[in-house]
């Protein structure tokens, strides 16, 4: 019943209500809200329900008895309470944090802030050596002028050996050496993978007009047994230049320009005569390697002149254009250059060696 006579009134539940009476109830409520034990979520439920309560509320139970209040002295009610009130939301809130932490913490997992920047470190790639190696050596012929051909792995005889001038019973065509998808009795026709890049210069020629000046990288396959030295399928960069008057001084001049570029200009290196169905001269190039224990030379491509047969193959006049080709292997300048010891490891994806390059 709400008071009408005087300053004094009545609140709802009929108590007498004034201002003094009302700011003690606030001040006792005050220390309860202050002092109450809060560490669970249940002891935080427990005091929203008791201070707060939307129906019996002791804080929500006072602001009802303001209207009791003579005019003039509401204001000072109401600050009173709304303080009140307010420190009992914060204490609430804190306790309702320190419930979800305790949660959280319990459960084993973060507390999540979906505002944060990601902390997982993302996995960079990198690019696998052989690769960083083939741009590398790609890059320096293109630098001095070279195209770029490719020609498919699997090969067929004529390609493989036949126009590149191997003899009926070269020893590469054997089984041993080279990988068959399909063998034929003759030797003549089967299906391979091919053991070189050199098929590319067939395919090259066949398809364009002199003059050429082009690499060919790609992978070669062969029938090796696999030591930390050799693997049944390995990288290598074919280069083929056939022009008018192309002789082998511009042959080791490129190469030389080569090897300096990749392996750095205090290079060591040797031209020694080798052999080649497919060249004539030929000619191998090594790079002096030093070591701790003295160093070695280390063979890193094969050359040569390209043989007149190859050019006649390919239906080129071998009276009017002559021209130089070489081979080299990706796999041991990549191991020289990167320390890598075992050729194997190149090949096994492990995300260990991977990530170190
Ligand atoms: N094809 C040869 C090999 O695989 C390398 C080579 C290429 C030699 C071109 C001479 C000319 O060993």
């Amino acid at each position: 019943m709400r008071g009408t006579e005087g300053f004094s009134g009545a609140d709802v539940m009929g108590e007498e209500v004034t201002l003094a009476s009302l700011l003690e109830r606030v001040k006792a409520l005050a220390q309860g809200v202050e002092s109450a034990r809060l560490q669970t979520a249940s002891e935080a439920e427990a005091f929203r329900v008791r201070y707060l309560g939307q129906r019996r509320g002791l804080v929500t139970h006072l602001f009802k008895q303001i209207p009791a209040l003579p005019p003039g002295e509401r204001r000072t009610a109401g600050i009173a309470l709304n303080g009140l009130r307010q420190k009992a939301k914060e204490r609430l809130e804190a306790a309702r944090k320190v419930a979800q932490q305790q949660r959280t913490a319990a459960s084993g997992e973060a507390p999540i802030d979906l505002t944060l920047p990601g902390r997982r470190q993302r996995e960079l790639g990198s690019v696998h050596p052989l690769t960083q190696a083939l741009r590398t050596i790609t890059s320096i012929f293109e630098g001095i002028g070279f195209s770029i051909a490719e020609g498919p792995e699997i090969e067929d005889d004529w390609h493989n050996f036949t126009a590149l001038n191997f003899g009926e019973d070269h020893p590469a065509r054997d089984m041993q050496d080279t990988l068959f998808l399909e063998a034929s009795e003759s030797g003549e026709g089967g299906i391979m993978l091919r053991t070189h890049t050199s098929p590319v210069q067939i395919r090259s020629m066949l398809a364009g007009q002199v003059p050429f000046r082009l690499i060919a990288p790609g992978r070669v396959y062969r029938n090796e047994s696999i030591t930390y030295k050799s693997y049944c399928l390995f990288h290598q960069v074919e280069g083929l230049v056939v022009d008018e008057g192309i002789t082998m001084a511009d042959l080791k001049h490129i190469l030389y320009t080569f090897a300096r570029a990749f392996f750095g200009s205090g290079v060591r290196l040797r031209f020694r005569p080798s052999y080649f169905p497919f060249t004539e001269p030929s000619a191998e190039l090594d790079v002096w390697w030093d070591l701790p224990s003295g160093g070695r030379w280390m063979e890193i491509l094969g050359s040569g002149m390209v043989h007149p047969n190859v050019l006649e193959a390919v239906s080129i006049d071998s009276e009017r254009y002559t021209g130089y080709a070489f081979g080299m292997g990706i796999e041991r300048p990549a191991m020289l250059l990167y320390g890598i010891d075992d050729i194997r490891i190149l090949y096994e994806n492990d995300v260990r060696f991977l990530s170190q390059f």
